[in-house]
């Protein structure tokens, strides 16, 4: 089967940057979202990205532009009739992910595969609202998404194998490596890093150190690029919360328990970045 047509659900900073490698790649895209201030937000995210690119040299204006030229913005899943490929990239809510692939699964070819960026929802679960679980798969791509070389590529229950290989070179062709694991709570890469993370805000909860003390031992002693508060920061601490309580849930296991003080920062809106303020405060 040939994918020509990939269709971005959800324009957020994963979704834009699924949009733009999908786009590097020579794919048409179909960047959709709920609102066209959404979808907007996903376009100047892209155009930020690409111009960095193009101020390091690295990128001319014109190819900028041929990227830019094959996403097409999108406010309705009916767009879902062009495409052979759909990355959903929506919350990581279990009841708004099962709505959009029942609705995908009514629209889309009987073709399109319909894959998922959840970071700890079951893939099995989602595929079990269509009507072609063979065709469901997910596609776990790292934040930001331009620069991780990473796709977790997580197989359902039912994955065909033909699927799952067309979507390892569709990875490949996106510059990205992909790695096999199968469907459990978190896949690896948040079983790994969600506890880690929550262990760092149980020492800032329980008085060890500070915020910056936990990064600066992560960042200066093991070598990690970010501590594990300032990536927490960047992940979203609403979706570290989400994927501690899966794990929590999913594994049954108490070593899993979310961190109060990670509940209590969202509780008050403290998601990280993008509300402004998290372990720490941005501009
Ligand atoms: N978007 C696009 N490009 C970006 C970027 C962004 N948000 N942030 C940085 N870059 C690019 C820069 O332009 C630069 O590119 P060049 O090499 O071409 O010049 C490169 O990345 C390095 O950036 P900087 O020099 O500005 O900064 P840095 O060296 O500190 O790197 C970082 C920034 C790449 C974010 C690095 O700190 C890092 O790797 N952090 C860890 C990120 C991580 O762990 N991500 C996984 C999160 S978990 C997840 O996503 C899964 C989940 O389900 C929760």
């Amino acid at each position: 089967m040939n994918v020509n047509t990939i269709m971005v659900i959800g324009a957020g900073q994963m979704g834009g940057g699924i949009a733009q490698v999908a786009a590097q790649a020579g794919y048409k895209v179909i960047l959709n979202d709920i609102k066209q201030e959404f979808v907007d937000r996903g376009l100047k995210i892209i155009d930020k990205n690409l111009s960095r690119s193009v101020d390091k040299g690295k990128m001319s204006v014109e190819r900028k532009a041929g990227i830019q030229a094959l996403i097409t913005p999108s406010l309705t899943l009916d767009d879902g009739k062009n495409a052979d490929l759909v990355i959903e990239a929506a919350v990581e809510n279990m009841a708004i992910k099962a709505q959009i692939f029942a609705t995908l699964d009514e629209v889309c070819p009987e073709h399109t595969i319909l894959a998922s960026n959840t970071s700890s929802l079951p893939i099995t679960e989602i595929a079990a609202t269509t009507k072609r679980p063979d065709k469901v798969i997910g596609m776990h791509f790292m934040n930001p998404v331009p620069v991780m070389k990473l796709v977790e590529i997580i197989r359902g229950l039912a994955t065909s194998d033909e699927v799952y290989k067309l979507i390892e070179d569709i990875t490949l062709k996106m510059e990205k490596t992909p790695v096999e694991v199968n469907d459990f709570p978190g896949f690896v890469s948040n079983r790994v890093l969600l506890p880690m993370i929550n262990e760092a805000v149980y020492c800032v909860f329980e008085g060890v150190a500070t915020p910056e003390a936990v990064d600066d031992v992560m960042k200066l002693g093991m070598n990690h690029p970010m501590g594990p508060l300032a990536l927490a920061d960047l992940i979203g601490l609403d979706t570290c919360l989400a994927i501690m309580e899966v794990l929590h849930k999913g594994l049954g296991d108490s070593k899993y328990r979310p961190c109060p003080l990670l509940r209590k920062y969202v509780n008050a809106g403290w998601l990280g970045r993008k509300s402004g303020r998290g372990f720490y405060t941005y501009a």
